[in-house]
């Protein structure tokens, strides 16, 4: 999968945008959307948006990252957003996506262990029944008059 465009690091100083500062530019005037915790700033995009202004103005001032997802915009599209890239979500303000992140990972493993399990039993069970197998018929073959008198 193409990645965003990265910031433009050719200065070596990516500008860093609180969420409340995103938040402001929310109207056609100044149009901002959060992608993957990088700011655009889509204002003069608008117009030229394929999919229409309408939905980059329901996302304006917020994070539009699900929805542009959601989309399954193609990788001409993600190389095009290097154009309106004009910084990054400052790093205390992705907390939450972050724990939101650590959460999913935790769940995955907790799946991983789930399937774990899930091998373990029938893998436990079939040794049981290999066990009561072998007591049963070493039972079975024994002499069950016992050995013959000796006298
Ligand atoms: C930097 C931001 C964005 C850029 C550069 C961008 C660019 C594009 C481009 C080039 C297309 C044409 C189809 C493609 O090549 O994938 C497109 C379609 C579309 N985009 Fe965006 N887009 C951006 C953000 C968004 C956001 C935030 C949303 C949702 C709120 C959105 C919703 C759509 C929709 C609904 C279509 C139409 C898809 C279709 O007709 O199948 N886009 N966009």
């Amino acid at each position: 999968m193409a990645s965003l465009g990265e910031a433009d690091t050719s200065s070596g100083v990516v500008k860093y945008f609180s969420l409340d500062e995103v938040k402001k530019h929310n109207s056609c005037r100044t149009t901002w959307v959060v992608i993957h915790h990088k700011v655009y700033d889509l204002t003069k995009f608008l117009e030229e948006h394929p999919g229409g202004e309408e939905v980059l103005l329901e996302q304006a001032g917020s994070d539009a990252t699900e929805s542009f997802e959601d989309v399954g915009h193609s990788s001409d599209a993600r190389e095009l957003s290097a154009r309106y890239l004009i910084g990054e979500v400052h790093p205390d303000d992705r907390k939450i996506k972050d724990e939101d992140v650590l959460i999913t990972t935790t769940t995955t493993s907790d799946s991983n262990q789930s399937s774990w399990t899930s091998l373990l039993v029938p893998a436990a069970v079939a040794l049981l029944v290999a066990l009561a197998y072998n007591v049963y018929s070493s039972s079975t073959t024994a002499d069950p008059l016992g050995p013959p008198p000796t006298h």
